[in-house]
């Protein structure tokens, strides 16, 4: 039997309705993977093939505000209002139907988000896991963040790690209903640790991550060996955490990246997020590298580049990239 969503909400809320209060409001942070979520084992569920390994960031996120209003769903990012039929609005209604106490119950969702949408930035990742939160508090269920993370996971698979901050885990567990496949936090803090944001072009992706990881896995012949090298990568990261052994880090999280632009670039038709300012940039990266300072990079299902360094080295990156956002990802608040 093919177990839907809505069983899954089933068995982890026990009083979906109890309590509607006025309002739900809850910030969620991004988060980028150092070894990367790709292929679904249950593509209904969004359980993934493998675990993968993220550090949130901070108070770049989303901030997901619910309240009723009469005759339809109203859905705001950025406090512009959004035509019900682009794709954001009908993922965002696919997934309050899972939670909407009747037909005629409507939501207004309003969404502030400070990272750019779509841009391979892990935007659905802060907004699925606000969105999550919010429901929480509008509805009281008093979830556990286990239980949320399960749910966040519905809406979308890198959701589940946004229910955190500092490094987080997503095992992936071998459950058919996945009740075993959720996100941890990682003990470990690593203050001098920086995240940088090369914004090489902030239009939507051409692709969804949700069809090109379809395409990897049903297409390409390298496909086979990705579980295997991610789970290496975890091993690393886990002893580079823990022994703050950036170099480690680093290199392990850039491997890994290229290691899933590798099965995309063999998918048929190929799948390419990069654009001449990518293949620049990284280029740029690989320079500074030879020259001396601590520099990675991972990549998402988009273009830009996210950059690993230490704080001693932010004066000379920013230098080099007078555009880059710069973000501690430790300086959240407890
Ligand atoms: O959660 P999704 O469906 O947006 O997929 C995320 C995929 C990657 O960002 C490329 C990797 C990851 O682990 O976040």
């Amino acid at each position: 039997m093919v177990i839907n969503k809505k069983d899954i909400v089933k068995k982890i809320i026990k009083n979906p309705h109890a309590t509607i209060n006025t309002m739900g409001k809850a910030y969620a942070p991004a988060n980028i993977a150092l070894a990367k979520y790709w292929g679904k084992r249950n593509d209904i569920l969004n359980l993934p093939f493998t675990s993968s390994l993220s550090i949130s960031l901070a108070n770049y996120g989303a901030t997901t505000t619910i309240t009723t209003t009469q005759e339809a769903d109203q859905y705001f990012l950025n406090q512009t209002q959004q035509d019900p039929n682009t794709e954001f609005s009908l993922r965002l209604k696919k997934f309050l139907d899972l939670f909407r106490p009747a037909k005629d119950f409507y939501f207004n969702v309003a969404t502030e988000s400070t990272v750019p949408i779509a841009a391979g930035l892990a935007s659905s990742a802060a907004g699925f896991a606000a969105l999550t939160l919010a429901l929480d508090q509008f509805f009281n269920w008093n979830l556990d963040k286990q239980q949320l993370s399960i749910l966040a996971r519905l809406g979308s698979g890198s959701a589940s790690r946004s229910l955190f901050q500092g490094f987080v885990e997503w095992n992936a567990g071998d459950q058919e209903d996945g009740m075993d496949s959720y996100a941890h936090p990682l003990p470990e803090k690593w203050p001098e640790l920086r995240i940088g944001l090369l914004l090489l072009d902030s239009n939507k992706k051409p692709l969804s991550s949700r069809e090109a990881m379809q395409r990897t896995v049903e297409t390409s012949p390298y496909y086979h060996r990705w579980p295997e090298q991610v789970a290496h990568a975890i091993e690393h990261l886990h002893q580079a955490i823990h022994t703050k052994d950036f170099e480690l880090l680093g290199k392990t999280s850039e491997k890994n990246a290229l290691g899933l632009h590798a099965t995309m670039l063999t998918a048929q038709p190929p799948v390419c997020y990069w654009l001449p300012e990518t293949l620049q940039a990284m280029q740029h990266l690989w320079t500074l590298r030879t020259a001396g300072i601590s520099v990675y990079f991972t990549q998402d299902a988009g273009p830009n580049l996210k950059l690993l360094f230490l704080e001693k080295d932010l004066d000379k990156l920013t230098q080099e990239f007078p555009k880059l956002i710069t973000i501690n990802p430790f300086s959240y608040e407890e």
